[in-house]
């Protein structure tokens, strides 16, 4: 197809764009770089749908209700649409996302008033099928594009969202554990090249980002080919981040416990800007539960790996993903989830009720659990883990952390940061130290968040 120039790219100046996400940190990421390839078209942010005159929904299809969130949203956006040409304006409806990929077809059946689909590896053809839509083309569908293509011909980010930056990594997985359509929607795995990704994140440190949230859906399976020939893992990625001036924080999200090598282990002792955070779903605690999850992991095998991360860096806050209810989970399953959370201690963590997905070889096994026992399930295990995420928050009571502030506070004169364990952290703070890092001594803990004063030392430094 024929690239668009210049000059018919900027046409109008005037035009708003309206991005609601939905999901994972992927997504978030994603909108952003939409909203970059959009805006050569004249496309600025809005902040409603009803000022837009093009809607974006980036969609997420782990589990029904978050898929079922669309069509209702659609019914809204269908009506800011008939409402604009009512008055004579005109309104681009796209879904994106993975429920954009998963059901694009059924989506254009379903909700006429949607003008394109366009799937997660294929939004930098975004311009080309606006001009279409201009051009009267009726409705556009674009899923079929391999992940290399996006990374090529999206452009490099202009502008970040606050001082903490997300940057994709690795995309897709090949791991087909048998609940999740990821590898379905998202693709095969994956991951950029090394240099790609150090040229992004020097743009993004220039542009103000502090900390950088290294994104996939397998963030640890990356693997890269390296500017010395060789091919780096994740930990030598983080070490090689990590001499970037300027970039004071690194973390990285979603990690599977089969591809926690050595090397990342550690980095976490060694490089000073990697945060003492992991999210390391384990989904269960129950040996045959995991095996029927195709987890490629047993209980004891992760309990370990927990043991040499902590060895490594002894303060490491974990979190992780928990799914009850899955095909053939008993009471005795169950129970083992629970032994297992009650011996790694979570800082915070992420639970759901088995959700079947159609497609996904979890949604046709037999011994499905009814909703009764998956919702009890979810309540006793969530009981648990907010205990132990209050005593996680408890325990920093007293203890000086550095703070990255990231954005005003609700009330006048307060700044919200986080902390390297990841907490949100309510200080009463000059907004001289938005996008700054500063030493917070913690006074209350609230179930989701710390609240502190600043160190006189950092009150100085203002
Ligand atoms: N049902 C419930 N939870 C799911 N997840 C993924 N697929 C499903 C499903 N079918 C959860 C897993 C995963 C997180 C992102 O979402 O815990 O780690
Ligand atoms: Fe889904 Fe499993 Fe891949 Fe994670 S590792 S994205 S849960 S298939």
């Amino acid at each position: 197809m024929r690239p668009l120039c210049r000059t018919e790219l900027i046409d109008d100046v005037t035009k708003k764009l309206f991005i609601k996400t939905y999901g994972c940190q992927m997504n978030v990421y994603d909108s952003g770089r939409m909203a970059d390839v959009l805006a050569p078209l004249g496309y600025a942010p809005a902040q409603s749908a009803e000022e837009a005159d093009m809607v974006i929904l980036n969609t997420c299809h782990i589990r029904e209700k978050a898929a079922e969130k669309v069509y209702s949203e659609l019914g809204r956006v269908r009506r800011a649409k008939e409402r604009k040409a009512e008055q004579g304006g005109r309104m681009i409806v796209a879904v994106a996302g993975c429920v954009a990929q998963a059901e694009g077809a059924e989506i254009m059946r379903r909700a006429p008033a949607v003008d394109m689909v366009v799937g997660p590896q294929s939004y930098h053809r975004l311009p080309e099928m606006v001009a279409r839509i201009t051009r009267g083309a009726g409705h556009v569908l674009e899923t079929e594009f391999p992940v290399e293509d996006k990374f090529d011909y999206l452009p490099a980010p202009v502008s970040i969202a606050g001082p903490a930056a997300f940057l994709t990594i690795q995309e897709g997985c090949d791991k087909f554990c048998t609940f999740c359509v990821v590898p379905y929607t998202r693709g095969a795995e994956y991951s950029r090249p090394a240099l790609a990704v150090i040229e992004e994140a020097r743009r993004l440190v220039e542009a103000g980002a502090r900390e950088l949230t290294l994104l996939g859906q397998n963030v640890n399976a990356w693997h890269g080919a390296a500017p010395d020939g060789t091919n780096w893992g994740l930990g030598r990625l983080c070490r090689a981040l990590a001499e970037l001036d300027g970039l004071e924080r690194i973390r990285y999200t979603t990690s599977h416990p089969r591809d926690m090598d050595d090397e990342l282990i550690s980095a976490h002792a060694d490089v000073p800007q990697l945060m003492p955070y992991l999210h390391l779903p384990v989904q269960s605690g129950s040996d045959r539960v995991l095996a029927a999850m195709n987890r490629r992991h047993d209980a004891q095998s992760y309990l370990r790996l927990v043991e040499r991360i902590r060895a490594a860096r002894p303060d490491i806050a974990l979190s992780s993903d928990f799914i009850v209810g899955f095909p053939g989970e008993s009471d005795r399953d169950f129970e083992d989830t629970l032994s297992l959370v009650r011996e790694v201690g979570y800082a915070q963590s992420f639970s759901f009720k088995y959700s079947p997905r159609p497609g996904t070889p979890g949604a046709s096994m037999d011994a499905q659990v009814p909703d009764a026992v998956k919702s009890g399930r979810l309540e006793a295990l969530q009981d648990l883990l907010n205990a132990q995420a209050r005593e996680f928050h408890h325990a920093t009571i007293g203890r000086r952390l550095s703070v990255l502030f990231e954005k005003p506070g609700r009330h006048q004169g307060q700044l919200v940061g986080r902390s390297p364990y990841l907490q949100p952290v309510h200080v009463d703070a000059p907004q001289a130290l938005l996008g700054r890092i500063a030493e917070v001594e913690i006074t209350g803990a609230e179930p989701h968040s710390l609240s502190g004063r600043l160190a006189e030392l950092s009150v100085e430094a203002v």
